[in-house]
């Protein structure tokens, strides 16, 4: 195992009104080399859970509790210094949501990637250069281009360009939050490859981040749902895509267009996402769940094994196996 997360919460304070749970009991692991997506509506809490991975959080956001550990050491308690210079971007590090807006439109894409470099790394700008051009090599951007600006940029590049970024220290895992979301579909299609690519390559561990359960589960080997600050469902891709279990995931999976099936009739979620500054009680899916009983606002599910590496926070789904979303 080489990261495995334990319990972890992560609340945003808000001043006279309480405490938003944007990340609520997670719990999951990653091993060498393999690729975890992570799904759910938006405001459900997948940054948030991306950047307490990094202890990268506002100032509003403290961790309430969990474990994190890294090949077996604790990188949740581990001073702070000492986890941005060993950890953060060395060994787990990320291509932001948005990030390939965040570029400096007055610098160069190369010099912005050697000094990103060089911040961690005593090296002269001529060796970071040498990197940079591995670098851009390596996500499909011919070495001349590392003196265009990023208008010079198309989005695609420029978000192959914040993929280079992330890979500039040889990290063993990288999160990638949403990295295809404001990219036409051709494009989109080539980063996810990339990913792949560069995942195989550098036998590198990804958690793969988005909204999209479809576009997650082309790249990922397992599927974490996320609801509400929690993850509902966790398996492998046939568990989670073929065979799932919490209601909320065949939800999503019945909204999900199939050329397969031409005459089925894509179904919305009923409702809201709750607020997360007052979670419902019991289960927080319940008051859009179509098969609530009066113990889904009673009793918050256990995250239950189903089967041998599938996971599920639903009190009912051993009766619902095989239901679809009404
Ligand atoms: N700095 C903050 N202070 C207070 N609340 C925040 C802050 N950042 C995020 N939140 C809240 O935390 C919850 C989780 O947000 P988060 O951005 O992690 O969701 P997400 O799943 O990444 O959504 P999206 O798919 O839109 O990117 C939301 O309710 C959001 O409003
Ligand atoms: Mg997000």
């Amino acid at each position: 195992m080489l990261l495995e997360v334990k319990d972890l919460k992560m609340y945003y304070e808000i001043l006279g009104k309480g405490e938003v749970h944007a990340v609520d009991n997670v719990s999951f692991s990653l091993d060498k080399g393999e690729t975890l997506g992570i799904v759910g509506e938006s405001g459900c809490g997948k940054s948030s859970l991306a950047i307490t991975i990094l202890r990268l959080l506002p100032i509003n956001g403290k961790i309430y509790g969990g474990e994190m550990l890294l090949n077996g050491e604790d990188i949740l308690n581990m001073d702070l210094e000492r986890f941005r210079r060993e950890i953060r971007w060395k060994r787990i590090s990320i291509v932001f949501q948005g990030a390939m807006n965040a570029l400096n439109p007055v610098i160069k894409v190369g010099d912005q990637i050697a000094e990103a470099i060089m911040i961690h790394e005593k090296i002269s700008k001529k060796e970071a250069m040498k990197r940079v051009i591995e670098l851009l090599e390596m996500v499909g951007i011919d070495a001349s281009r590392a003196t265009s600006y990023p208008f010079e940029f198309s989005g695609g590049m420029r978000q192959r360009a914040m993929i280079a970024m992330a890979l500039a220290l040889n990290p063993e895992i990288l999160i990638a939050d949403e990295p295809t979301t404001a990219l036409d579909v051709i494009v989109q299609a080539q980063i996810l490859k990339l990913i792949k690519d560069i995942q195989r390559k550098l036998k590198l561990s990804v958690i793969l981040i988005s909204h999209d359960i479809s576009m997650v589960s082309e790249l990922s080997d397992r599927i974490a749902v996320m609801y509400a600050g929690q993850i509902v469902e966790l398996g492998n891709i046939v568990d989670v895509y073929v065979n799932p279990l919490h209601p909320y995931t065949k939800a999503l999976l019945s909204s999900v267009p199939s050329i397969k099936e031409k005459r089925r009739k894509l179904k919305s979620i009923p409702g809201a996402p709750p607020n997360l500054l007052n979670p419902p009680s019991g289960c927080r899916f319940h008051l859009r769940c179509p098969f609530k009983i009066d113990l889904c606002a009673e009793k918050e599910p256990d995250f239950i094994r189903a089967s041998k590496g599938h996971f599920v926070k639903c009190h009912r789904f051993e009766e619902l196996r095989g239901v679809d979303f009404r």
